[in-house]
């Protein structure tokens, strides 16, 4: 039987993982600075979570969510103390769009509408909700376009605050940076004035933090350092380094009944001990201060290299913009320097995203490399 054919594939098939390494089945090391697409948070492989796992498959991995499964809890306890939040609680899920659309239909629950507001260049993923307020039409099918949903300016507060004061919206849901969109970031100005606008017309702030949180820009959610509360925050990528999981944070506002949500995989025994060890691993290893120091020392690089026309992003979620597409690029640095990275819809925009334990060293390498592949362009 053949794979569905919807990934365009890089001719290389990683075998292990080790820290801010792979290696592929030749046996060829590449430094990691996509972290899988900002899912690896404390490094491939890290020990701590690996024997974690293994210990708790051989006792149980899952049963379901008619049971009392004790590490949810745990999971929960260490999330708000490591992420400095107070008066949320947690629905556990397994995946980024999974969160969102628990989000979307949780704030639709609560406020009695359905209309949904999103931003030009926003990216929610892929499940029915999700891609209706992700701004690309070529992955919305027919089904997805029978939502209430409008796309608004992204940083534009006069047009957010006309439609808020129809008193029709359920939710605003927002990427404080934005990844797949290509890493831009409103002022705290407009992200300060979104928050108390939601607020005064009854309207759910939804902060999709699934690329952005769990520490990757130096804070532990990126809305954090623009001193905003949202009303829901959705997780994913970071928080199982690799195991799927996702979460949605819901205000004590918003009242959970029995029924309301549901899954059957969602906080499982393995997801949460996954979980549990990355929160470990992120504080004790002091991770997100990590994030933050490296950020200056590629500010300081960056700044010295003429043909990065922008620098993007906050702590180790950061765009190098060039006034060329970074396509050829891109390539040269895995297949020439074995060097990983990303992309974003901006084509000129080369996207780091690499595990939040690097050290200066992986970005000496990075810059070396990059200077080189530089001299052809
Ligand atoms: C901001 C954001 N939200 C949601 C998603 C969807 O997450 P998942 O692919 O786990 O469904 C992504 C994935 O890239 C994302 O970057």
């Amino acid at each position: 039987m053949e794979l569905f054919d919807v990934y365009l594939l890089y001719d290389i098939t990683p075998v292990k993982g080790d820290g801010c390494y792979v290696f592929d089945k030749d046996g060829n090391k590449y430094l990691d600075l996509y972290g899988g697409h900002a899912v690896i948070s404390i490094g491939h492989s890290h020990p701590a979570y690996t024997n974690a796992l293994c210990r708790q498959v051989r006792k149980i991995g899952f049963y379901s969510n008619s049971i009392k499964n004790p590490l949810q809890q745990e999971l929960a306890d260490k999330l708000e103390k490591i992420a400095g939040i107070q008066d949320y609680s947690l629905f556990l899920c397994n995946s980024g769009a999974e969160a969102n659309e628990n989000a979307l239909k949780l704030a639709s629950f609560h406020t009695n509408r359905k209309k949904v507001i999103y931003f030009d260049n926003a990216f929610h993923g892929r499940t029915s909700g999700g891609v209706a307020v992700t701004d690309n039409e070529n992955i919305k099918s027919a089904f997805n376009t029978g939502h209430t949903v409008q796309k608004l300016d992204f940083g534009n507060i006069d047009s957010l605050e006309t439609e808020l004061k129809k008193e029709d919206v359920a939710a605003v849901i927002i990427e404080v940076i934005q990844g797949v969109g290509g890493l831009d970031e409103a002022s705290t100005d407009f992200y300060q004035k979104a928050a108390q606008l939601t607020e005064k017309y009854g309207t759910v702030f939804i902060a999709d933090e699934v690329q952005s949180g769990y520490g990757r820009t130096g804070d532990f959610f990126a809305y954090q350092h623009h001193e905003i509360r949202p009303d829901i925050i959705t997780i994913a990528k970071g928080m199982g380094n690799g195991f799927p999981i996702g979460g949605v944070l819901i205000d004590s506002e918003i009242k959970a009944k029995y029924g309301m949500l549901g899954t059957t995989f969602g906080g499982n025994h393995l997801a949460c001990v996954a979980g549990i060890s990355v929160l470990d691993v992120i504080e004790k290893e002091e991770l997100k201060e990590n994030a933050k120091q490296l950020y200056e020392y590629v500010r300081e690089k960056a700044s010295g290299i003429s043909k990065i026309k922008k620098l993007k992003g906050r702590g180790l979620m950061i765009g190098l913009e060039f006034d060329f597409e970074i396509a050829k690029l891109r390539k040269d640095l895995l297949f020439r320097h074995q060097i990983f990275t990303g992309a974003s819809s901006n084509k000129k925009l080369l996207r780091i995203l690499p595990p939040l334990n690097l050290e200066k060293k992986h970005f000496e390498t990075f810059f070396k490399a990059l200077e080189i592949a530089l001299t052809n362009y």
